[in-house]
């Protein structure tokens, strides 16, 4: 990956239009490989995500012995070995920087009986892995980590797993699954509660491949029960695209005077769309047209129009739902008139980067005015695009990337990007893709 890559976004010329797709979920992508390698027979997904992260998903089913190949038409085929038939990797696996790759991961290898270490790259080595190797541990896996629960990290799985039970402690759609895929290969129930509802593609993917799982609404939260030890058999998964990705499209097309976009195929899951119920509080011209069902998961298209926003004040409850739209949002927040009160970002602290921390830099630099109040951020909007004229440090991080970039499209001085490679991650393509709406995207 050429990490270093520094981009600058200015005003287009012209406002964004078109028709558009963007890629295939990044969750739901994971998810088709893994599932796809515990499955008996041969799995067909269409629209993954050939991003950095999937793709070591990819590899790393592969060192487990699964098929994993690539026909020219871009659909993928996993020729599975069925729950508890991995076996040992060959070589250390390299999960690069993805975090729902890594805790997937251990989530299938701890009640394999095998042994296994995991790596990732610098900003992948400093998250937290405890929230992952505390519950998996009481399956009989044997865990060892650097301090702090940190990667790389040894696993040995157990003869035979036990079921488990598990209270969630944060928000983690990651720790609730990586329970879940051990719990595949234990027998039993195993049940896991989380307190907030958090996007149950794991739950939805479980029944597409035939496993028997149930979920039961608890206040805010669900409880999940897996029973264990199925015969999952291969299914077809066409991956929807990704409503996250989309956000920073949508984003550019409301900050872009005279802009009117479609963007066609994006996945609608009602646990993932905070962003959007966020942006309608907001004013937002956006029209969802041909929804359908695909795979058990909500799709439509995306109509955007440029309009005026005004701020708001989002709830904390809110935050599992849009959790990787925020450094966005914040972009739109600060074009908005009026404050926005993002509340309860936690969870945001521990990403590819310190995005609260991260965010409020980026937009500062912009001339934009932001604050920090314990776990809120918290950005005042005149209505006026903020300066610009900034260069963001991106850390690693993609999404910080990606919403610096967005900021730049209004701005009256462009926006550079330090080091833009880490976008390849999640939204292969993403400055192309821009600039075939009608952004203006371009190597510094
Ligand atoms: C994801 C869950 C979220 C999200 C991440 C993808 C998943 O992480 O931020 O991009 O696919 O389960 P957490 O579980 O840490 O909230």
């Amino acid at each position: 990956m050429d990490a270093a890559r520094r981009l600058v976004s200015r005003r287009p010329a012209t406002p964004l239009t078109g028709r558009i797709a963007v890629p295939g979920d990044k969750s739901i992508s994971h998810r088709a490989l893994m599932f796809g390698a515990l499955a008996v027979g041969e799995t067909r997904i269409t629209g993954l995500l050939e991003g950095e992260d999937v793709l070591r998903t990819a590899a790393a089913m592969r060192a487990l012995g699964a098929e994993v190949t690539r026909d020219p038409d871009g659909t993928w085929r996993v020729a599975g070995r069925g729950v508890g038939g991995l076996v040992e990797p060959p070589d250390v696996l390299d999960m690069g920087n993805s975090g729902t790759g890594a805790r997937l991961l251990c989530g299938v290898l701890a009640s394999h009986p095998l042994f296994a270490v995991m790596t990732g790259d610098a900003s992948l080595r400093q998250r937290p892995m405890r929230r992952v190797i505390d519950p998996l541990s009481a399956c009989g896996a044997r865990f060892a980590a650097r301090e702090g629960g940190r990667l790389p990290l040894s696993i040995q799985g157990p003869k035979e797993a036990l079921p488990m039970e598990y209270r969630v402690p944060v928000p983690s759609a990651q720790v609730k699954s990586a329970v879940l895929l051990c719990g595949l290969n234990a027998p039993g129930i195993t049940r896991v509660e989380e307190p907030e509802a958090t996007r149950d593609h794991t739950e939805n993917m479980l029944r597409h491949f035939g496993a028997t799982v149930k979920v039961e609404e608890a206040g805010r939260g669900r409880v999940i029960t897996l029973q264990g030890q199925p015969e999952l058999r291969a299914a077809d998964v066409e991956v929807p695209g990704d409503p996250s990705s989309a956000a920073f499209l949508v984003a550019a097309t409301l900050l872009v005077p005279g802009s009117q976009l479609t963007i066609t195929g994006v996945g609608l899951n009602e646990l993932r769309c905070g962003f959007y119920a966020t942006l309608a509080e907001m004013g937002a011209d956006i029209v969802v047209e041909n929804r359908c069902l695909q795979g058990g998961e909500p799709v439509g298209d995306l109509v955007v129009s440029h309009c005026e926003l005004r701020g708001v004040d989002i709830p904390w409850e809110r935050a599992p739902t849009m959790i990787d739209e925020y450094p966005v949002l914040a972009v739109v927040a600060s074009h908005a008139v009026g404050t926005t009160r993002m509340r309860g970002l936690k969870e945001l602290r521990v990403k590819e980067s310190d995005r609260v921390a991260a965010t409020a830099a980026l937009l500062a630099v912009n001339g934009a005015r932001v604050t920090i109040e314990g776990d809120d951020l918290i950005v005042h909007g005149d209505g006026r695009p903020p300066p610009g004229g900034g260069l963001v440090e991106t850390n690693m991080d993609h999404r910080i990337a990606m919403a610096a970039l967005v900021l730049g499209v209004a701005t009256e001085q462009p926006v550079t990007a330090d080091e833009t490679g880490f976008i390849d991650t999640s939204f292969p393509g993403f400055a192309e893709l821009m600039n075939r709406a009608g952004g203006a995207l371009a190597p510094a």
